[in-house]
């Protein structure tokens, strides 16, 4: 049977059964917080880029773990120990078929996006000289831990600056990637929610001999992800961004790449077994799965990827597209407002991030929140290098997800008409 969340419709001619399009208020019904009211007003979740909401359904697996099973995975043989196991299992299988990875092998459960790059770069081995590139709208996540080891190891940064209008530069790319170890890149950009063109950004650091990781964050949760089409040899996504309980995230790797990896957390669960003197590892993902895992989390998460499925991209795609569009055009009324990216709203995923001139957009946030509960982002969004290189002092980030419906559309540009008037 179809999911409960969908319109059906019958078409009269053929007697098919259509299920395209999605029924966001029985969504609505499936999200503790959008039934929830400050002051008697709804409240408008627009910052969904930082943390998604969680659908019943995650937070019931969850709590069923916490209620009915709440031990071990992989050490204790009695049957709850066994069921978490199980369960364990069943979901890494969950989210390889979900990016279409070869095996379940290839996936490690890490707290984060953060952490699965960290974990890429104290276990890749680099030597001094190697080379990383990547854009110039890095989050601080795949920009830190690259800074640490310039200072640390002596390793080279490099950086593909994007061209005026937000898109990639193939140009600069092709002449910067010779020689580079590892291309390490967002995939789609929490700043202004553009997407880089990766499969073709893939296929010449191939041809260079250099790895690629994806920082995928922001794709992961708005488009389908696959990692055998795209070749990606590393990638990592926080399932907290697409409708996961908080503090989970994926880390994937090509298995013979996983295999040669030195796991910087290193302990109990990582190994076969030790003595005094010396240890056996764990073969991967194990051994990279250090002590006691979030393992009502983990269950988590294969729940929020069955609703996701379930829902289907295209679907979010579309629902996102028709409320960014209608943002877009209204903001561009505003001459005051600029908006950060491409004009295009398709290329923008579910975000619009803009300014104004000479403007605190702490404060725009400030009031929409106080008008009528609409929670946005406002700030550098950790893409502080971004706004620091342009001057530019903060901006206000609106983040859609396929929950958000046009009415809170019109509401937020109906407040933004107001905040315009008074400032
Ligand atoms: C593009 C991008 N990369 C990395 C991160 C870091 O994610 P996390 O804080 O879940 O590790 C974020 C978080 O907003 C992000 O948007």
């Amino acid at each position: 049977m179809a999911p409960s969340y969908f319109y059906f419709e019958n078409n009269n001619d053929c007697d098919i059964i259509v299920y395209n399009m999605i029924d966001i208020k029985k969504i609505k019904n499936d999200f503790p917080l959008l039934n929830k009211q400050i002051n008697s007003k709804p409240i408008i979740y627009f910052d969904s880029a930082c943390m998604s909401l969680k659908p019943r359904q995650v937070i019931e697996a969850m709590n069923e773990y916490y209620y009915e099973y709440p031990a071990c995975a992989g050490r204790s043989s009695h049957r709850l120990g066994e069921l978490v196991t199980n369960k364990v299992k069943e979901v890494r299988q969950i989210v390889a078929k979900f990016i279409n990875a070869n095996s379940e092998k290839e996936i490690v459960f890490v707290r984060n996006t953060t952490e699965a790059i960290n974990l890429l770069a104290n276990s890749l081995n680099f030597k001094e000289n190697d080379i990383i590139l990547t854009t110039d709208k890095e989050h601080n996540s795949n920009l830190i831990p690259w800074q640490a080891l310039v200072n640390k190891k002596g390793i080279k940064h490099l950086i593909v600056k994007s061209r005026d209008d937000g898109t990639f530069d193939f140009e600069s790319y092709r002449k910067l990637v010779k020689g580079v170890t590892l291309v390490s890149m967002v995939h789609t950009s929490n700043l202004d929610g553009m997407t880089i063109p990766a499969k073709e950004i893939i296929k010449i650091a191939h041809e260079n001999g250099s790895l690629v990781f994806l920082d995928a964050a922001q794709s992961a949760p708005h488009k389908k992800i696959d990692v055998k089409d795209l070749d990606v040899d590393f990638l990592a996504f926080s399932c907290h961004k697409m409708l996961g309980p908080t503090g989970t995230g994926i880390f994937y790797a090509k298995y013979g790449l996983l295999e040669k990896l030195d796991p910087f957390l290193v302990g109990g669960d990582t190994v076969e077994y030790s003595t005094y003197e010396s240890h056996k590892m764990l073969e991967a993902p194990e051994k990279f799965e250090a002590g006691l895992q979030n393992y009502a989390g983990i269950i988590g998460i294969g729940e929020a990827v069955k609703y996701l499925e379930a829902i289907g991209f295209d679907n979010i795609k579309e629902q996102e597209l028709k409320l960014n569009s209608f943002i877009t055009e209204e903001l561009n009324k505003l001459s005051k407002i600029k908006i950060i990216g491409s004009a295009d709203s398709a290329l923008r995923s579910g975000i619009i991030s803009f300014y104004i001139k000479e403007t605190d957009m702490h404060q725009i946030a400030l009031m929409l929140d106080e008008m009528s509960n609409i929670m946005i982002r406002s700030g550098q969004h950790c893409v502080h290098s971004w706004f620091n290189d342009k001057k530019i002092k903060n901006s206000a980030r609106v983040s859609l997800y396929f929950y958000n419906t046009m009415e809170e559309a019109e509401k937020f540009i109906s407040c933004i008409n107001k905040i315009i008037k008074i400032l």
